[in-house]
C-alpha cells in the first residue's frame, strides 16, 4: 500500500507525537537507542542497495540500482566546540541512509519517486504527488543541512535535473570530497557543476542529453535573507530550468535554538519557487530524540509559519527511529 499522508493540526500534534513515541516504546529491541551518528570511525562504508527480498524481481527486470560509498568524516570535527551547532555536520547521521533506501526501493515509496496520487487520512481526498525522479516533468531538489557525506547528491543526482546541496562553511570542503570521490556512481546522467569544476564527464558512460547540474552552495540558516533569488544563483537557475522542486532536509531539527533560523530558510526558499510557478514540496526527515523538541518544531512549522506538514505515514518509517514530514 502506498504511504499515505496525516494532515498536522494543532488538534492533532500531541496525539501524533504521542502515538509516535508508543511506537517506539514497542520497538525498543529493535531500534537503535543512540544518538544517530551512523559509524563512529573517520572512514564509513555505506551500502544502499535493494533488499535481499527485492533484489531477485529487481535482477529478473534487469534494473538493480546498488552504491557502495567511502566517505571520510571527522568525529574531531563533530566533538570540537569551535565551530557552534554546524560540528554536527562533519558526520553521516543515520536518518540520510534510511531515507534513501526506503526512497529507491521501497514499492510504498513509488509515488513519490514517480508520481501518482496517496490517500490523504481523515479525508476522502487523493492528494497528488508530483514526481521527484524527472521524467516527463524535469525537477529539482534543494538539500538543507547536507552535512559532509554527500550521499544524496551522488543518488539523487542519477534521477534529477538539478541538485543544490547546501551546508554551513565549515562542511563544504569535506562535503566536495565525498561528492568526488564517489561521483563514479553518478554515471546515469552526465554531471555538471560549477562549484566543484566539473564542466564535462567524457571519462564516464552517461547517456546523452541526459544531463544533472549539481552545485553545492554556502547557505547558513541563520543569515539566509532570499530577496529576488539575484544572490543565489544556483536557487535562481533551478526556478527557471524545473518545473518541480523538493526542498530536502535529512536530522536537521536536533537543537531547539535552530529551529526558528531553519522554518524561516525553510519558508523563504519554498514561498520563492511557489512565486516562481514551481510545484514546490518540502520532505523533513527527524531523528526522533527530544520529544518536546519535535513537538515544539510540528507546532511552529504549523502555528507560526503556516506550512501545511503531513506526516508521511508508512509501514516501513514506523520501524524506524525517525519520521518523515511532507509539506
Ligand atoms: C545532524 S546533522 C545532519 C547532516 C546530514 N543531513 C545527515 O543526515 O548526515 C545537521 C546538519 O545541519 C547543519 N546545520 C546546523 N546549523 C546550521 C545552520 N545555521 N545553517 C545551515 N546548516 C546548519 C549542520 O552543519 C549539519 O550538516
Amino acid at each position: 500500500m502506498p504511504f499515505q499522508l496525516e494532515p498536522l493540526n494543532v488538534d492533532n500534534i500531541h496525539e501524533h507525537i504521542f502515538e509516535r513515541y508508543t511506537q517506539l516504546v514497542s520497538l525498543s529491541d529493535e531500534v537503535s537507542q543512540d544518538l544517530g551518528i551512523h559509524q563512529k570511525t573517520n572512514i564509513v562504508h555505506v551500502d544502499i542497495e535493494p533488499p535481499l527480498h527485492a533484489r531477485n524481481k529487481r535482477e529478473k527486470l534487469n534494473c538493480l540500482e546498488s552504491y557502495n560509498f567511502i566517505i571520510e568524516q571527522s568525529l574531531s570535527g563533530l566533538y570540537s566546540s569551535s565551530n557552534g551547532n554546524s560540528t554536527t555536520g562533519y558526520v553521516l547521521w543515520s536518518t540520510t541512509p534510511a531515507f534513501i533506501q526506503w526512497l529507491l526501493y521501497d514499492p510504498n515509496a513509488y509515488e513519490l519517486r514517480k508520481g501518482g496520487s496517496v490517500k490523504t487520512i481523515g479525508t476522502s481526498i487523493a492528494r497528488s504527488i508530483p514526481a521527484m525522479f524527472s521524467g516527463k516533468q524535469s525537477t529539482g531538489i534543494v538539500e538543507l543541512g547536507s552535512g559532509v557525506s554527500g550521499i544524496l547528491p551522488v543518488i539523487l543526482g542519477n534521477h534529477v535535473d538539478y541538485y543544490i546541496c547546501t551546508d554551513q562553511r565549515g562542511i563544504l570542503n569535506k562535503m566536495k570530497h565525498n561528492i568526488r570521490e564517489n561521483i563514479s556512481q553518478l554515471n546515469r546522467r552526465h554531471c555538471l557543476s560549477q562549484s566543484m569544476g566539473i564542466t564535462s564527464g567524457e571519462d564516464r558512460e552517461e547517456p546523452a542529453g541526459n544531463a544533472v547540474n549539481l552545485e553545492i552552495m554556502l547557505l547558513d540558516w541563520e543569515k539566509f535573507q532570499l530577496k529576488d533569488g539575484t544572490c543565489y544563483p544556483d536557487l535562481y537557475f533551478l526556478a527557471q530550468k524545473s518545473s518541480t522542486v523538493y526542498i530536502v532536509a535529512m536530522d536537521v531539527i536536533y537543537n531547539d535554538f535552530l529551529i526558528d533560523p531553519f522554518l524561516k530558510t525553510l519558508s523563504q526558499i519554498r514561498d520563492y519557487f511557489i512565486q516562481k510557478k514551481l510545484q514546490t514540496h518540502c520532505l523533513i526527515g527527524i531523528h526522533l530524540r527530544a520529544e518536546d523538541m519535535v513537538a515544539n518544531f510540528l507546532e511552529k512549522a504549523v502555528l507560526q509559519y503556516r506550512l501545511p506538514v503531513n506526516h508521511v505515514v508508512d509501514s516501513f518509517l514506523e520501524s524506524t527511529r525517525f519520521s518523515l514530514y511532507y509539506i
